[in-house]
C-alpha cells in the first residue's frame, strides 16, 4: 500500500469525491506515509522549504523578548515546532536575560520531528533541557505564552470554485488512475466566504475549517496569557480579492513551488495562506482578544531586531546578521507576507511586538 492506494481506496469507499481537507490530511498527517508523519520531509537548505527561525536565530531571541514582557511566571507551549530551533533560540535568550521558564512545551504531531527536537535543544542547551517537555495534548489550566509558527498554514483547508453566482465546494476524484479534481454538485453553504459581487467565474479558493475547533480548546484549556501566530497571510478583503483567481494554495518540493497537490504524494508539503480576519474572527468567538496584528518586519522592528546587529562587536558576524535581518524583514523576503497575530485571555499589557504597527482594525 501506499498514499495513493490509500487514497484512491477512500474515494471508492466513500463512492464520492472526497474533500480537498480530507485528501490534504491524508497526504501530509498519514500515520505512516503523512509528509508530516514519515521521515521523508527535512527542514532547512537542504529540506523542501525554510522558515523564518531556520534563517536567523534572531527570530526567536526577539519572540522570546515578547515572552518575557508577558510570562509572569507561566510557561511557554510551542505547537509543531520543527527542527526544535526556535524552541533552542528562545530558551538561548530568555536564559540570557535571567527569564527562563519552568516548563518549555512542545506539542509536536511528527515522532520523527520530536526525535530531531530532542537533539537540537539537548545539543545547544543541554543544562535546561529538562526543561523541555512534550506533550500530546493541551495542558489544562495553561498560563503563559503558546507560540505557532507556520503551524496554521498546515492545516487542512477546503476548497472552493464560484460558479453560476455560487460558490461550490472542489473534491478530489480518482479516474484512470489519477486523481483529479470534481465540483460537487450542491453549492457551497458555509458562511466563512465573504465576497464582492465581482468574482469571476471559476473562482477559486480555499476556506480553513479546523482552526475553529484548535482556538476554541486553546481558550478552553487556557487560564490566562497570549498566543502569538506567525504565518504567512492577510486580511479577508486581500485573501478573496477577485485577481486572485487561484486561490492560495502550494506545495513545496525541494525548495521548489507547484500548485500540483496530486504529485509527490507524501513528499511535498502543502499549505494555504492564512486568512487572518477569518482567525481573528474565530478567535473572539472563542472568547480571545485580538491584541496585535502586524508584518512580520513590524513586529520584530517593535522589539528591537537592529539592537543585535548594533551590538555585535565582529565584522564577519555583523555582516552575516545583516544578511540575515533583510532576509527576515523586507518586504520581498519574508517581510511583508507573513504576519504576527497576538490572542489574549486575561491579560492586559500592551504588548511590544505591535509598538510600531497594530493592523487588528484593518482585519
Ligand atoms: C511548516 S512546519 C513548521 C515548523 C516550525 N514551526 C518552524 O517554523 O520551523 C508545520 C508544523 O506544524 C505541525 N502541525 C500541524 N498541525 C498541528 C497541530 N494540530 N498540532 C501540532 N502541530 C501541528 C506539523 O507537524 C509541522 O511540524
Amino acid at each position: 500500500m501506499n498514499l495513493e492506494d490509500i487514497i484512491s481506496k477512500t474515494i471508492k469507499d466513500n463512492n464520492n469525491p472526497i474533500g480537498f481537507d480530507v485528501f490534504m490530511n491524508l497526504v501530509l498527517y498519514h500515520h505512516q506515509f503523512g509528509y508530516y508523519r514519515s521521515n521523508k520531509m527535512i527542514l532547512g537548505h537542504k529540506g523542501d522549504f525554510i522558515t523564518a527561525p531556520e534563517t536567523s536565530d534572531l527570530f526567536g531571541f526577539c519572540l522570546a523578548r515578547q515572552c518575557k514582557q508577558v510570562l509572569n511566571n507561566g510557561n511557554i507551549l510551542e505547537f509543531g515546532a520543527g527542527s526544535g530551533i526556535l524552541a533552542a533560540q528562545i530558551l538561548f535568550e530568555l536564559g540570557r536575560q535571567n527569564s527562563l521558564p519552568e516548563k518549555y512545551f512542545i506539542i509536536e504531531l511528527s515522532a520523527q520531528l520530536k526525535k530531531i527536537q530532542q537533539q537540537t535543544i539537548k545539543r545547544a542547551l543541554p543544562e535546561i533541557y529538562d526543561r523541555v517537555e512534550w506533550l500530546t495534548e493541551l495542558p489544562r489550566n495553561f498560563k503563559g505564552v503558546v507560540v505557532a509558527n507556520e503551524v496554521l498554514d498546515a492545516f487542512p483547508v477546503k476548497r472552493i470554485t464560484f460558479w453560476n453566482n455560487q460558490f461550490y465546494e472542489l473534491g478530489v476524484d480518482y479516474t484512470d488512475n489519477c486523481f483529479q479534481w470534481k465540483r460537487f454538485e450542491r453549492p457551497y453553504l458555509k458562511s466563512k466566504v465573504s465576497y464582492g459581487d465581482d468574482l469571476p467565474e471559476g473562482y477559486t479558493t480555499e476556506i480553513s475549517l479546523q482552526s475553529d475547533g484548535w482556538l476554541k480548546s486553546l481558550y478552553d484549556l487556557m487560564a490566562e496569557g497570549v498566543v502569538l501566530l506567525i504565518d504567512y497571510g492577510m486580511s479577508q478583503s486581500e485573501y478573496f480579492h477577485p485577481q486572485r483567481t487561484d486561490g492560495t494554495l502550494k506545495c513545496f518540493h525541494k525548495h521548489k513551488s507547484n500548485n500540483n497537490p496530486f504529485i509527490h504524494l507524501g513528499d511535498q508539503d502543502i499549505t494555504a495562506s492564512v486568512n487572518f480576519s477569518d482567525i481573528a474572527k474565530s478567535s473572539i468567538d472563542a472568547g480571545f482578544k485580538v491584541d496585535g496584528f502586524s508584518t512580520q518586519s513590524m513586529f520584530l522592528i517593535s522589539l528591537g531586531i537592529e539592537n543585535f546587529l548594533i551590538s555585535e562587536e565582529k565584522t564577519e558576524n555583523k555582516i552575516k546578521l545583516a544578511q540575515e535581518i533583510k532576509q527576515l524583514v523586507m518586504p520581498g523576503a519574508m517581510g511583508e507576507v507573513f504576519k504576527v497575530m497576538a490572542l489574549t485571555k486575561k491579560q492586559s499589557v500592551k504588548l511590544d511586538g505591535f509598538k510600531e504597527q497594530n493592523l487588528t482594525e484593518r482585519l
